[in-house]
C-alpha cells in the first residue's frame, strides 16, 4: 500500500511539474513571441538568484523585451515597484484589525515606512536606468549604473528590515506569515532585479 501511494505520488508530482511547464510555456509563448525571446530570458533568469520567480513575472512581457538586456532589467524592476506598492497597501491595510498589540501595530507601521521607501528607491532606480540609456559615453553610462545599482541594493536592504521587523515572536503568527510571504517575493524580485541590471552593465 504504502509503495502504491508513493507511486501514486510519483505520478502526480510528475504530472505537476509538467502541467506547471506547459503553463510557464504558454503563457510565455503566445502566437506572434519570438521563441527567442523566451530563450533569451529564460537564459537570463537562469543567473539570477531566484530563476523560477524570474521567469514567472517577466515571460509574460518577452514580446516588449525581445532581446535587450536593458529592457529585461528595467521591466524586472517596473514588476518589483509594482508588486512593492501592491504589498505596501496590504500591510498598511493591516493596522485597521482590532485587538493588535502595541508591539504588532508598531511593526506594522515600520514595515509600511519601508516599503514606502522601497517604493521610492526602485523608482529612483528606474529613473537612472533610463537616463543610462541617453548617456552619452562610458562616464555618464557608468555614474547612472552605479546609481542604479546603489538604489536597488538600498530597497532590499529595507525589505529585509521589514522582514526582520516581523519575525519577532510576538508577533500574530497569521499577520507574520501573510506579510512575511509578500515580503519575501518583493525581495526576491529585487535580488533577481539587481542581478539583470549588473548583467546588463556587463554587456554594456
Ligand atoms: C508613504 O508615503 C506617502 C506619500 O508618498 C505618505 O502620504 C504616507 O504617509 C507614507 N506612509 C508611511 C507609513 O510612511
Ligand atoms: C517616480 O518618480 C517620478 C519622478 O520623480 C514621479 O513623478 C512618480 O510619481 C514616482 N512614482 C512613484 C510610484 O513613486
Amino acid at each position: 500500500m504504502a509503495k502504491q501511494l508513493q507511486t501514486l505520488f510519483l505520478i502526480l508530482s510528475i504530472s505537476y511539474l509538467f502541467s506547471s511547464d506547459l503553463t510557464a510555456a504558454t503563457a510565455a509563448s503566445p502566437a506572434g513571441v519570438s521563441k527567442k525571446a523566451v530563450n533569451f530570458i529564460q537564459s537570463s533568469c537562469k543567473a539570477t538568484t531566484y530563476p523560477a520567480v524570474c521567469l514567472n513575472s517577466l515571460s509574460a512581457y518577452a514580446n516588449a523585451i525581445q532581446t535587450s538586456p536593458k529592457r529585461l532589467a528595467e521591466t524586472a524592476l517596473a514588476v518589483t515597484l509594482s508588486k512593492a506598492q501592491s504589498t505596501k497597501l496590504f500591510v498598511s491595510r493591516l493596522t485597521r484589525f482590532k485587538g493588535l498589540k502595541k508591539r504588532e501595530v508598531e511593526a506594522i507601521h515600520d514595515c509600511a515606512e519601508e516599503m514606502n521607501d522601497t517604493i521610492d528607491r526602485l523608482n529612483k532606480s528606474i529613473q537612472e536606468m533610463k537616463l543610462c540609456g541617453s548617456a552619452k559615453n562610458q562616464d555618464e553610462f557608468s555614474f547612472h549604473m552605479s546609481n542604479a545599482q546603489t538604489w536597488t541594493s538600498a530597497a532590499l536592504t529595507d525589505e529585509n528590515t521589514c522582514s526582520d521587523g516581523f519575525s519577532g515572536r510576538f508577533m500574530d503568527g497569521r499577520i507574520k506569515n501573510s506579510v512575511r510571504a509578500r515580503i519575501v517575493n518583493v525581495g526576491q524580485e529585487t535580488s533577481n532585479a539587481l542581478s539583470l541590471i549588473n548583467a546588463f552593465a556587463k554587456k554594456y
